[in-house]
């Protein structure tokens, strides 16, 4: 596992989450005497807040919206592998987390990448969900501390048993919500990395999610799969006499000189713009890529103008917006 303690952001990071100018933040930092992490000799643009005192920034100034609710589920789904799921999960997670947020994230992948990307070395012996499942360790004790605001429950090769685990077990599509039954009032986000596949462990996840962002790529040929994935998740909330949860398709890896590019974004508009954040998509940047392998949030190594960081913090921009519209009009209903 890796000490996140020596990491941390600089102004121009937080204005930039933040979305405030970066004269908000030094007035808070001068006005709370907040002293920087690691050399103090840097020139100030370059100096790092811990992640308490980042967190601290967004609560004391109101940034972050309220949620009417503790516990919102979200889940990074799609069955076709290699869109994004895993890569925009940790940056939306890693950075509710630095927005002074309450975060849980489980990776429910076997392949684990989720959990590398969080610094957990890939042949860890931690308990996975698959240990929880079996009961063999509580939900409690399978959770993980990254940094503060950030815990997980990492996965290895093991959960690929949990299929079948699950598939003995009574009410074997509702097992996940029975266990986020015992996380009330723990977190305010609880959030899910899926593996690429139609499996009773998706359907688990699906069951207690308020939320699922479904990440497509923007070619083309990944359009068909869409298709039939939004058409069997319908259904399969319909078998099971649920409520639809708010569903987001989010485009990933767009580039602006590409044709194919375009024509996607083209097509998804014309079929799922009810699904969609108007004029929104996660561009191709390395960065995202380089976050991953090194086990760093871009928050903790990107450039402030980094377009990876401003899609990141446009997507939990409108992800929030949601949740709190979603809530009140539920509650005026
Ligand atoms: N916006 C992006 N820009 C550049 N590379 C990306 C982007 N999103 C994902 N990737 C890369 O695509 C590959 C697959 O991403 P990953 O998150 O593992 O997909 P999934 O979890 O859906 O299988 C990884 O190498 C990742 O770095
Ligand atoms: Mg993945």
């Amino acid at each position: 596992m890796i000490d996140y303690s020596n990491f941390g952001t600089t102004q121009k990071i937080i204005a930039s989450l933040a979305k405030v100018g970066p004269h908000a933040i030094s007035r808070w930092i001068s006005k709370h005497s907040v002293k920087p992490i690691l050399s103090p000799k840097e020139s100030s643009r370059k100096l790092r807040y811990s992640v308490e005192d980042t967190r601290r920034f967004f609560k004391d100034s109101n940034i972050s919206p309220e949620l009417n609710k503790k516990d919102i589920i979200l889940s990074f789904y799609n069955f076709k592998g290699g869109t994004g799921k895993t890569s925009i999960c940790y940056q939306v997670s890693s950075h509710l987390a630095l927005m002074g947020y309450d975060v849980l994230v489980i990776d429910a992948d076997p392949q684990g990448h989720l959990s590398t990307s969080l610094g957990f070395d890939n042949n860890h012996n931690y308990p996975t969900l698959s240990d929880v499942v079996n009961e063999t360790v509580s939900i409690q004790d399978a959770i993980r501390f990254v940094y503060p605001g950030l815990q997980c429950i990492p996965s290895n090769l093991a959960v690929t048993r949990l299929e079948v685990s699950l598939n003995d077990l009574p009410k074997r599509e509702e097992r996940f919500q029975i266990l986020m039954e015992q996380l009330k009032g723990q977190y305010d986000f609880i959030i899910f990395d899926t593996n690429p596949t139609i499996s009773l462990l998706n359907r688990n996840i699906l069951v207690c999610s308020d939320h699922i962002s479904i990440i497509c790529e923007t070619q083309p040929y990944s359009l068909n799969g869409l298709k039939i994935l939004m058409e069997d998740m319908i259904k399969f909330y319909k078998g099971m006499q649920i409520s639809l949860p708010d569903i987001l398709v989010v485009p990933n890896k767009y580039e602006d000189r590409s044709s194919n590019c375009a024509e996607a974004m083209t097509v998804l508009r014309q079929f799922y713009s009810n699904y969609m954040i108007p004029d929104f998509a996660i561009r191709k940047s390395e960065d995202i890529t380089t976050s991953a392998k090194q086990s760093l949030p871009l928050a903790f190594f990107a450039r402030a103008n980094s377009i990876a960081l401003e899609d990141i913090s446009d997507l939990i921009t409108a992800l929030l917006h949601r949740f709190v519209k979603d809530r009140d009009t539920k509650e005026m209903s």
